[in-house]
Parts: C-alpha cells; structure tokens; sequence
C-alpha cells in the first residue's frame, strides 16, 4: 500500500518531501525516536542513484543468492522505507534482521544510528546521471510535481528544491561517514563496471561467505535484464494512480552517460561548478571524475 494520492509536496526542515505517504510526524519520529538495532542493514541511497538495484543484490546476498525472495515479495515490502508513513509502520513490525530503505540525507537520519553497530551501504551515482533518471521519473510518478521544462528542473535539483533536497549536501553528508567501519559506499558505476566484484565486496562488508557459484547467482539475477523482467522489482506492480505506466518504466535504459542526450553542453557545465564547489573538500575520486 502506498498511501492516498497527492501531487503536492510536504516541507519538513525546509526539505521537500512527496506529500503522498510522507509526513512531518513521520520524519520527525524517525528522527528523533525511530531504534536502530545493531542488527540493522540500511540500503541509503539519493533517488535515481541505483537504490533499487542495490536492494535486488542486497535481497539475494542475504539470501546466499537464493532468488526465491527476490521474486516472490515487492521490493518496497523486502525492504521498507523508514522515512514513509506505511514503510515506517512495516518497519516497525518488521521481525529482525531488518533490511531497510531510506533517501534521507545524514542530518534527518535516525539519531540513535549514532554508536549503534548498524550497517549503511550507501550507493551514489554521477549527478548528471541522476539528473537525467530524476527528470524523467518526475514524469512517470505522480508523487512529484511538475517542475516545468528541463532547465527548470536543472534548477530546481541545483538549489536542492526536489524531493529529499541537495545531491551535493546528501553525498558530502553521508561521504563524511568513510572509514566508520559499520559504513560501505559504492558507485553505480563500479556495480556497472564489475558487478561480481562489486557482490564481493558487499558481502565481504556484511560478514557473508557466498561460494563462486551464489555469487554468480547474485549476478544473474541482479543484472538489468533479469530485474526489468521481475515484477517484484520492476515497479509494473505499482498502481496506475501512482505511476504512468504508459510514460516509462523504472528501468528505463540502466546505462552511465545518458545525460549526455538530454543535457546541453551549458547545463553540463552548470552541474560541474556546483560539483566542484562541494566536492573539493572531499579529497575523493569518482569514477565520472
Ligand atoms: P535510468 O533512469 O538511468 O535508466 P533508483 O532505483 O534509485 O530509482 O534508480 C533507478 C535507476 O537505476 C534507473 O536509471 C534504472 O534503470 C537503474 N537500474 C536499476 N536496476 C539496474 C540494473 N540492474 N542495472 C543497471 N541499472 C539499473
């Protein structure tokens, strides 16, 4: 269940969230008496950054590649979202070890996360991917507004006025966590370049000895093909007042460097100042470096 239609957006500390299924009650609690258990595992992500496939690869590691789960139970059920209204009160209920989802940057994650033994695997994508996948989402999914002609909504993912806020203070935020031995980041772009090795190292991070033979499984069943073709990940289960169906689908091309056919040169450019500004001070590289 995904909550009651909406178009508009809800402000909680001066961030917009989907009015649809969110609240300021429900973010609040979330951040100041949600109990993260030591046990936790957290897929955190920015939208359009890769969550959905780092969900179907974490359902399979847990699962020593087994795909029974991933095929059987909607994504949004294997791993609720904390910071929703319903995914809150699934995870809640949800009987431990919890996978759980969020989009929240570090500032409104659950504060008992702190000295907790939790694990985060946080997954980012380049900007200007996340831009081209975010713009044509906005489109798909009535949760969000329209926020007019690309150059618009250029600017409105600039100054960080879209659902869950700035990329840039999302990414240096939880970035600020690397060599805290409870948090792993990858690229979406690693997952592309070497999935296996990628699967390996995520295990590794969650204390899982997968054989060559469930890691190959995890493999298959988290490419691209395979998840567009599994209703359980695909969102063709999402039900058309939440979703146009007939304007695209969640994995839409699945590649690096798309935005290269819909931003300008100038736009491009536009990202890279903003980019540098933040990023700077990080003192790390990225694959779209
Ligand atoms: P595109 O819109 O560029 O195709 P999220 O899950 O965070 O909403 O991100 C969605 C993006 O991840 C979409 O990008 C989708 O195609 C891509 N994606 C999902 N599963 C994938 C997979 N197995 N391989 C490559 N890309 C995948």
């Amino acid at each position: 269940q995904l909550g009651t239609m909406g178009t508009e957006y809800i402000t909680y500390k001066g961030m917009l969230f989907p009015r649809l299924d969110y609240s300021p009650e429900t973010i609040s609690y979330l951040q100041s008496e949600f109990q993260v258990r030591d046990d936790d595992v957290f897929n955190v992500t920015y939208p359009k950054s890769g969550t959905n496939w780092m969900l179907e690869i974490l359902s399979l590691i847990r699962c020593d590649g087994d795909p029974s789960w991933a095929r059987s139970v909607l994504n949004w059920d294997r791993a609720p979202w904390i910071e929703s209204n319903n995914g809150q009160e699934a995870a809640l209920k949800y009987p431990p070890p919890r996978l759980l989802s969020s989009h929240m940057p570090l500032q409104f994650f659950p504060r008992s996360f702190q000295g907790s033994r939790a694990k985060v695997i946080y997954t980012l994508r380049s900007p200007k991917d996340v831009v081209t996948s975010y713009y044509h989402f906005t489109h798909i999914m009535h949760a969000f507004k329209d926020h007019g002609p690309l150059d618009a909504f250029l600017q409105d993912f600039l100054s960080g006025n879209v659902p869950y806020g700035s990329w840039f203070d999302h990414v240096a935020g939880w970035l600020g966590l690397r060599g805290q031995d409870n948090f792993f980041y990858i690229t979406y772009e690693e997952l592309q370049q070497d999935l296996r090795g990628s699967v390996q190292r995520i295990s590794r991070f969650l204390g899982k000895e997968l054989s060559e033979q469930q890691i190959s499984s995890v493999v298959e069943n988290a490419s691209f093909q395979t998840m567009r073709r599994n209703k359980m990940c695909n969102f063709s289960e999402v039900p058309d007042e939440f979703m146009d169906h007939s304007k695209g689908q969640l994995l839409r091309k699945g590649v690096s460097g798309d935005w290269k056919n819909l931003l300008s040169e100038e736009q491009g450019r536009r990202i890279d100042t903003v980019y540098q500004e933040w990023m700077q001070g990080l003192g790390i590289t990225f694959p779209w470096d």
